[in-house]
């Protein structure tokens, strides 16, 4: 096996966490470092089952100061990078464009200039493997499905970021032989996200019977992907992905979303022992989201035909695991829901 030196970006986030422990724990062979910058969304208590592996380095870190990223380069000699560190929520991007703009756009640029400087003589071995999102494909009507040729066709500050961060890493790889992989993914679920994305939210309002925030007619649809299977996914690509490749992964798992938050009520309101129906009444419809996407799905026969990857699980009883997950993690959601995040609370949703 490849003694490898690998860079993972974004690691103390939500999908990142879920990477990390994955390569910590199945590659004890390679050298990992962890950087993250820890904006709200990165959590270091994702990681305390691993932090004193030694295999595992953590650094904190922006991958928008091109020199530091340089430095750490120089320092470490990565041989490959999996780059996750992100910008990623779309009622953000709304309210501010401009951040996603840095960190999507000019801090992917600072790691792709950093990797063709390290890697011109010898590209052999070398991975640069950026994670991507479908929201760049844009939105589906009530059929069809994203495959890898479907044009890209943005419409959040959020998706234009990513889709412009995938056409720089493709750049990178026709004009200066870069090696790369992409992959684009759909909705991920399950333990450590943040609590601003609609299934935490809406477990936490359950539990606290806060209303829960029905955008528009909550007729908007999501293919919804463990985070899990998403990692494992990753693995398999970083491995298995052929250089220049795209992959698109995706849990074939479309649920609508009032459809998904009664799901999460039965399911929540039968582990707190309430009876059927209990919360029904806390959810409340919102003004929908500017520009939202009706619906996202992914045709995933590329990764399942040619990487023999797929998503194993079964989605009742993940998300099951993932509330029980939320319920019990009572310390985690009040830590990150403390400070700031209660003013971004206050202004996405009380003021409406
Ligand atoms: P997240 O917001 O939970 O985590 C992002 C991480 O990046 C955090 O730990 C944060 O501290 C770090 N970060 C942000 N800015 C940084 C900077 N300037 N320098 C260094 N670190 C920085 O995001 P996530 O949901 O885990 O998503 C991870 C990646 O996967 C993103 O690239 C996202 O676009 C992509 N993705 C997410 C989903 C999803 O459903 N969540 C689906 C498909 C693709
Ligand atoms: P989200 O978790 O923000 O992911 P994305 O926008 O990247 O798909 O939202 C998932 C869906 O849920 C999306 O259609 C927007 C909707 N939504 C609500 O209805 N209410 C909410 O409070 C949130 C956060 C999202």
């Amino acid at each position: 096996m490849n003694k490898k030196k690998l860079l993972i970006t974004g690691g103390a986030g939500f999908i990142g966490s879920h990477v990390v422990r994955l390569f910590i724990n199945k590659y004890p062979d390679y050298q990992i470092v962890n950087l993250d910058k820890l904006t709200y969304a990165g959590n270091l208590a994702n990681l305390t089952d691993i932090e004193n592996a030694p295999n595992y380095t953590f650094v904190k870190g922006d991958i928008n100061d091109a020199e530091f990223i340089q430095k750490l380069f120089d320092e470490h000699q990565f041989d490959s990078v999996i780059h996750l560190a992100a910008e990623s929520h779309v009622d953000r991007s709304i309210a501010n464009p401009n951040e996603f703009v840095m960190t999507n756009i000019v801090g992917t640029l600072n790691l792709l200039n950093a990797a063709k400087l390290h890697w011109t003589d010898n590209t052999e071995g070398k991975m640069f493997y950026h994670v991507s999102t479908d929201e760049v494909y844009g939105t589906l009507g009530e059929t069809g499905l994203f495959t890898e040729t479907t044009s890209y066709d943005p419409r959040s500050p959020y998706s234009a970021s990513k889709a412009s961060s995938d056409h720089l890493v493709r750049a990178y790889f026709h004009t200066f032989n870069l090696p790369i992989v992409i992959s684009n993914c759909s909705n991920n679920y399950g333990p450590n996200q943040f609590p601003e994305k609609l299934l935490p939210l809406v477990i936490h309002n359950i539990k606290h019977e806060k209303p829960i925030p029905v955008y528009g007619k909550g007729e908007n649809v999501r293919d919804w992907l463990y985070v899990v299977d998403h990692a494992e996914a990753i693995d398999c690509i970083f491995h298995k992905g052929v250089n220049g490749e795209t992959y698109n992964v995706g849990g074939n798992n479309e649920w609508r979303n009032l459809d998904l938050v009664h799901l999460l009520i039965k399911l929540t309101d039968q582990r707190l022992n309430r009876e059927e129906g209990h919360s029904n009444k806390l959810i409340t419809y919102v003004k929908d989201r500017a520009g939202h996407d009706l619906r996202y799905a992914i045709d995933a026969s590329k990764i399942m035909n040619e990487l023999n990857w797929a998503p194993t699980q079964d989605f009742e009883k993940e998300l099951g695991g993932t509330i029980d997950w939320y319920l019990k993690n009572e310390k985690w959601l009040n830590d990150v829901t403390s400070g700031e995040y209660q003013k971004y609370y206050q202004k996405q949703y009380v003021t409406r």
